[in-house]
């Protein structure tokens, strides 16, 4: 082992830190040698958690002397990668080999992969034998781990590989680098134990593990002194929040924990699980204005047949009374869904259920899933999978009834004066700003770059299906 390694200190953040310092003087002189400064571009793919992870892969990369560029034509690329769907998988496959020509052009170009994928042995024995020009892959388990292995494999000729199979450590306090100065996830559990039949997520993400309350708040209070305004909490399942820590905690508790950190203005959270969805949750929420009116509640089926295969531990009915009990308590909240279609066994009858359930709750938007088998998962070895033609008219028609319902949910509210928060420069119109009103719907209005981060009234004037036309209203 080198001397560099010997020197490394054993406790964690420290070991990075030590590693973060030590690549940093490589850099530097490669930088010299070069006569420029070099790059990296990370890529995220899948969910708010992988994109928080790219937020943390940014810091470590700032802090050793990369520059972040828009464009894969750099110095070193990584590939955050996620595997919920057979999809999100193949467009990493299809990427690396334009990276390939990209590579055979700058020699010196490093290429790297991490997140989900990773933790799957087929997927790392593929890049090992047909992606060799990648020079470095680990997994979800020893994330933070990257300012090491990128030093190794700033050292290294061949290809560095590390994937753990599971892990207890939460490591703290890395540098970030955030997407928005004024918003940030906050991940407040890692991993599931929910194994729902379909899903590979608790597989590659191993066993829950909650983080503690008080670096929660400490990690937000932070954040807020740093100018942030809006938070959402991170987690497959929030509301199993707080199991196994020593503290007594609940996913309530520490929802008003962080409502009441001074100086933040809004709270969002990411996923609440319907089976576990207590009253404690909803009576918060419903006294603090500062919690978004937004609820993404996943139905996956409308049928309790299917809900049974797929191990969601509710039925239709549990589902619809859990929706009927939070609308009579915030009736002004959003709920929206993630629904899959084409579960294996899925009868006509299974899916009409499904579309009862959107009909009867009206979502304000859905996201509508094509059923994906994952390797390894039950329900991939269940019988009766079904067939493609069948699952596209379906998703059709889900597609078209969600779609309407919501623009018919979303037009109540025009006439309305809402406050937003103002996230960027609208993509089409410079003079125009766009911002995130507190059910999650956007707005679109006339304005300045300046009101960028600030929550400003808006009324709006004219919905167009999924967001709306405003004007600014000055009191
Ligand atoms: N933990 C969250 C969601 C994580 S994955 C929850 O339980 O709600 C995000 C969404 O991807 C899921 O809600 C589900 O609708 C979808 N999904 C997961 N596995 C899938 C699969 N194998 N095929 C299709 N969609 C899937
Ligand atoms: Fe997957 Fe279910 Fe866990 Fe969500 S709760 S991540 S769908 S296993
Ligand atoms: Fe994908 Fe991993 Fe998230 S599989 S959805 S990136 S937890």
């Amino acid at each position: 082992m080198d001397i560099t390694y010997r020197n490394a200190p054993a406790n964690e953040p420290e070991r990075q830190y030590y590693f973060i310092e030590e690549a940093r003087k490589l850099v530097q002189k490669k930088s010299e040698e070069l006569g420029r400064q070099l790059t990296y571009n990370v890529t995220t793919f899948g969910c708010q958690m992988n994109a928080r992870d790219s937020e943390k892969l940014r810091g470590i990369l700032d802090e050793i002397g990369y520059v972040g560029v828009d464009s894969e034509e750099c110095d070193f690329v990584l590939y955050n990668t996620c595997t919920v769907r057979e999809n999100a998988n193949k467009k990493v496959y299809g990427r690396l080999g334009y990276l390939n020509t990209l590579k055979k052009k700058n020699p010196s170009m490093m290429i790297a992969l991490c997140g989900c994928m990773m933790q799957e042995e087929d997927v790392v024995a593929r890049i090992r034998e047909s992606y060799r020009f990648v020079d470095l892959v680990f997994g979800t388990h020893n994330i933070y781990k990257f300012a090491e292995l990128f030093y190794e494999a700033l050292l290294s000729d061949g290809m560095v590989v590390e994937i753990l199979k599971e892990t207890d450590q939460i490591v703290e306090e890395l540098p970030v680098e955030r997407k928005y100065r004024f918003k940030s996830g906050v991940n407040i559990m890692f991993g599931c134990n929910n194994f729902c039949s379909y899903c590979i997520v608790p597989y590659v993400r191993g066993r829950e593990r909650s983080r503690r309350p008080e670096e929660i708040v400490s990690e937000i209070e932070g954040l807020v002194s740093d100018g942030v305004v809006e938070v959402m909490l991170l987690g497959q399942n929030v509301n199993s929040y707080g199991k196994g820590l020593e503290e007594d905690v609940s996913f309530a508790k520490l929802l008003k924990m962080v409502a009441d950190i001074e100086g933040l203005k809004r709270v969002r959270f990411m996923t609440p699980h319907p089976k576990d969805f207590s009253d404690d949750v909803l009576e918060v929420i419903a006294d603090n204005p500062k919690i978004c009116r937004h609820i993404h509640l996943p139905l996956q089926s409308g049928s309790t047949d299917i809900l049974r295969k797929m191990n969601r531990h509710y039925t239709k009915e549990d589902y619809l009374a859990l929706v009927d009990k939070i609308r009579a308590r915030i009736p002004d909240i959003a709920i929206t869904t993630d629904i899959i279609v084409g579960f294996p066994g899925e009868t006509e009858e299974d899916f009409l259920e499904t579309m009862d359930v959107v009909e009867r709750v009206g979502y304000d938007s859905a996201f509508t899933f094509i059923y994906s088998k994952r390797t390894g998962t039950p329900a991939a070895a269940m019988e009766d999978q079904i067939a493609e033609d069948v699952i596209k008219d379906r998703f059709d028609r889900l597609l078209k009834s969600v779609q309407e319902l919501g623009a018919m949910r979303a037009t109540a509210h025009s006439g309305e004066t809402v406050d937003v928060l103002v996230e960027e420069i609208n993509r089409q119109d410079a003079n125009m700003l766009t911002g995130r009103m507190s059910n999650n719907s956007t707005v679109h209005f006339v304005g300045g770059e300046r009101l960028i981060g600030q929550i400003v009234k808006v009324k709006l004037v004219e919905c167009k299906g999924f967001y709306y036309i405003g004007e600014m209203v000055f009191d």
